[in-house]
């Protein structure tokens, strides 16, 4: 088995880069890696030569009042996971290498950040399209792989590929869960044992609304309805949004005539989670 190369610099990584085999997969992350992250690293080591995984816990895409600080680590973990999954190369910038003191340049998807996970997070994909943007630079993979789990990051990020010219095919890998249905999240570290049951409200209704699809339920406030329903019933959680939404636009629908994204997001204390199902 191949040995994990560790690069932090710019010129490290350029030099270990440029040696690469290619093709070359990058699975940018911000660390604390479970399953779900390691499913894109495997996924990525069946189908490019070299695989790069960056880890960096990105402060633009946090709001202030966010989990930056909180936000768990362990990098030795996560490098010894990392060597088992058969990655090549493991780049942990620190932000002064991202932002420089004299940083000024964003990248800005428009329409399709602003509804869902943009509403409720000013600023968050902008955030994350600057940090990719500069990982996809730095890197200069093929092909890049991101988890159906942030089902709306992978849309604005497949957005601004398109619409940068970007040489860059993105891959998408399924949403891996608990054996219970929890999706896998480095946050789920937060919660309590009382909310780590209650959490099972999201993909529980998630299961629900998906099923009453599945026997001909066509209209999106009904679903939203049965979803609202069922995470009311748990004391422990708070509902932010629920949405029935046209998978491309992310508009909300009011009936599902064609591929649609059920997704929300809900809180257990103060630890915000997001699911969602994709209905074909
Ligand atoms: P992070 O939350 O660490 O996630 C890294 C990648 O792992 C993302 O593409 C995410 O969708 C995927 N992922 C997380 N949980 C998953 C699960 N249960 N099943 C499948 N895939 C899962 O997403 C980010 O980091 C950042 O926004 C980033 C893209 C790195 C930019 O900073």
């Amino acid at each position: 088995m191949n040995v994990l190369q560790k690069v932090t610099t710019l010129n490290e990584l350029w030099d270990a880069r440029s040696i690469l085999p290619e093709p070359v997969g990058l699975v940018p992350t911000m660390g604390f890696l479970h399953e779900g992250h390691l499913s894109l690293v495997k996924r990525a080591c069946e189908e490019v030569a070299s695989v790069v995984v960056s880890i960096f816990i990105n402060p633009t895409q946090f709001a202030p009042t966010d989990d930056l600080e909180a936000y768990p680590r362990n990098l030795e973990r996560d490098a010894a996971l990392l060597q088992e999954s058969g990655a090549t190369l493991l780049w942990t910038p620190t932000p002064e290498i991202i932002y420089p003191p004299d940083f000024q340049t964003w990248v800005d998807v428009e329409e399709i950040t602003k509804p869902l996970e943009g509403a409720k997070r000013p600023g968050h994909f902008r955030g994350v399209t600057t940090v990719v943007t500069k990982l996809f630079n730095a890197v200069q993979p093929q092909k890049a792989y991101f988890g159906q789990k942030d089902a709306h990051q992978v849309a604005v990020i497949c957005q601004m590929v398109r619409d940068l010219n970007m040489p860059i095919e993105i891959v998408t890998n399924p949403i891996i869960r608990e054996r219970d249905g929890l999706a896998m999240s480095s946050r789920n570290t937060y919660l309590n044992p009382e909310e780590r049951r209650a959490a099972l409200v999201l993909s529980k209704s998630l299961a629900a609304a998906q099923s009453t699809y599945e026997k001909g339920e066509r209209d999106a406030t009904t679903l939203r309805r049965i979803m609202e329903k069922i995470i009311n019933t748990e004391p422990l959680a708070r509902l932010e949004y629920v949405s029935c939404a046209d998978y491309d636009t992310l508009e909300e629908m009011s009936i599902i005539s064609k591929k649609a994204l059920i997704s929300m997001a809900v809180y257990l204390g103060k630890t915000r989670l997001i699911d969602n199902v994709v209905l074909e």
